[in-house]
């Protein structure tokens, strides 16, 4: 018997018409396709197998774990690999790159599925709300099964479905987002850490960036359903939650009852059994000094803020549509650390923006040696269709792009290895998170700040907090020994 939230899908009544609340709606679909891979798997005498890819970033592997928990309850087994019954691609449109793979990843999929003709292939995510993206994958790759977008992922059961009754390409993408559906299954990656979304969407529009045009207005969760999901989440063995936003520093100021990220962050902090919470990602112009407090006072918040600085000029800040300055964003940095000083400061920069001069460039260089950051990643400006920056001019040169970008790339990551040995030599909690692939009789883990440590261990420290002593600093991750061993 399968059963999920006390639903058991197998006495679901399928002969009726499906009921039109939800998430009714969705059992009843995850139902008839339960049908549907009993039968096949009969047929077959094997198995079906299922496999979601995912793209992008933590937004994405969120979702990518609720489509999974859908997968399992239809019935699917999880695969390994492309060579499965169904592949799904959660896609990632930030930078040309992502789409690049993707479309490089689909003529793969087509020489598979020449081989197993039954196979299905669907496509979802930030990438699916590109109009210009569903025309080139109408025309080129017709042998695509299913396409949904960002505001419709609960409705894979249902889509699925209809993929399997009607012969052709299903698409189906929303412009905007309707009510969310929360209460589905969901296949978490980790048993003892999860990411919580807090809100959805961007408002921001920096110059550059396609997000909120793919993933639609900002919308908060209400605290009592986040604060809900995470009791449940540690009531089932979580011990760390990452709460998810494209600026979670504007958390709840559209709420009926207007409530900041700080506070939220101190009712998280009060649920018995959380150890640690993170979350993603803040936006300087909304950081505030309660939340700086926040995070000083509240034990279980890690020693870890991201903090995209995307260019050190000011005059670049500006038409990014950034809305603060390097000086403002130089202070911020210094209350942080004065406030946490065991704080890991992490960033995102972009290099290559149109307009951008080598003094434009200087600054940010000038930024990265004052902050002095754990670890920054650094990004070539990619033209999104759409944006503001894509019309502007000035466009900069790919060979001085590149020539830019192995600077900074040189610098931060000098600073990096000085920065990050800080911790050397003392006693650290540390969340084992999985066995070492490449070392036997090791394990590896994360420091509170976010960094990796490999140590000796074995299986039955997964997902246990423990004291480890840090004896080594390679860079960008330790080596230690378990501090009593
Ligand atoms: N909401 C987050 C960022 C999400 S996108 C924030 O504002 O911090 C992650 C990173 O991708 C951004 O911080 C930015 O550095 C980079 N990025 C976004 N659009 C880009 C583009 N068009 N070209 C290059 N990098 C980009
Ligand atoms: Fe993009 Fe800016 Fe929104 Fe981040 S804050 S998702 S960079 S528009
Ligand atoms: Fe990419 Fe969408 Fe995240 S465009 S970075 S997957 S919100």
């Amino acid at each position: 018997m399968q059963m999920f939230n006390n639903v058991d899908f197998d006495s679901i009544d399928i002969t009726q018409e499906p009921p039109e609340e939800e998430p009714a709606r969705q059992y009843y679909f995850i139902a008839k396709c339960r049908k549907y891979v009993k039968e096949q798997s009969e047929r077959l005498g094997r198995p079906l197998f299922s496999v979601v890819r995912t793209f992008g970033c933590q937004m994405n592997a969120k979702d990518s774990e609720k489509l999974a928990g859908v997968l399992k309850q239809i019935g699917f087994c999880e695969g390994t690999c492309e060579e499965a019954d169904l592949v799904l691609y959660n896609t990632c449109t930030v930078r040309d790159n992502a789409n690049q793979k993707v479309y490089g990843h689909l003529g793969y999929l087509q020489a598979l599925k020449k081989k197993n003709p039954h196979m299905l292939i669907a496509l979802c995510g930030c990438m699916m709300q590109e109009p210009e993206v569903i025309g080139r994958i109408r025309k080129t790759y017709p042998f695509v099964d299913l396409v949904f977008g960002t505001h419709n992922v609960f409705l894979l059961a249902e889509l699925l479905c209809r993929r399997l009754n009607e012969k052709g390409m299903v698409v189906d993408i929303w412009e905007a987002a309707r009510d969310i559906v929360e209460e589905l299954p969901a296949r978490r990656k980790y048993p003892f850490k999860s990411g919580v979304n807090i809100m959805y969407g961007c408002n921001n529009f920096c110059s550059y960036c396609i997000v909120p045009y793919v993933r639609g207005r900002e919308r908060s969760r209400k605290p009592d359903e986040i604060l809900r999901e995470v009791q449940k989440l540690v009531a089932d063995g979580v011990k760390e939650v990452m709460l998810l936003g494209q600026n979670v520093n504007s958390y709840g100021k559209t709420l009926d009852k207007p409530v900041t990220f700080a506070w939220l962050l101190r009712q998280v902090g009060q649920i018995e059994g959380l150890e640690r919470i993170r979350f993603m990602t803040s936006h300087p112009k909304d950081l505030s000094q309660e939340l700086i407090e926040a995070m000083r006072d509240g034990g279980k918040v890690c020693r870890h803020l991201h903090l995209p600085l995307q260019s050190g000029s000011s005059r670049i800040l500006e038409s990014m549509n950034r809305r603060y300055t390097k000086e403002q964003y130089l202070e911020l940095a210094s209350r942080i650390r004065e406030a946490i000083p065991q704080i890991s400061l992490t960033t995102d920069i972009i290099v290559g923006y149109p307009g951008e001069t080598e003094e434009d460039f200087q600054e940010t260089l000038d930024v990265v040696r004052k902050v002095r950051f754990d670890s920054a990643f650094t990004f070539i400006y990619s033209k999104r269709s759409g944006t503001p920056a894509a019309a502007m001019e000035g466009q900069v040169l790919e060979s001085i792009v590149k020539e830019r970008f192995d600077r900074l790339l040189k610098e931060v990551q000098q600073i990096s290895a000085q920065v990050c040995a800080r911790d050397l030599g003392t006693v650290q909690p540390v969340l084992v998170e999985s066995v070492n692939g490449h070392q036997d009789g090791y394990v590896s883990g994360r420091l509170s700040n976010n960094l990796l440590v490999h140590f000796p261990g074995d299986g039955s420290y997964v997902g246990q907090i423990v004291p480890v002593r840090l004896t080594q600093a390679k860079g960008f991750y330790y080596m230690g020994k378990i501090e009593g061993e």
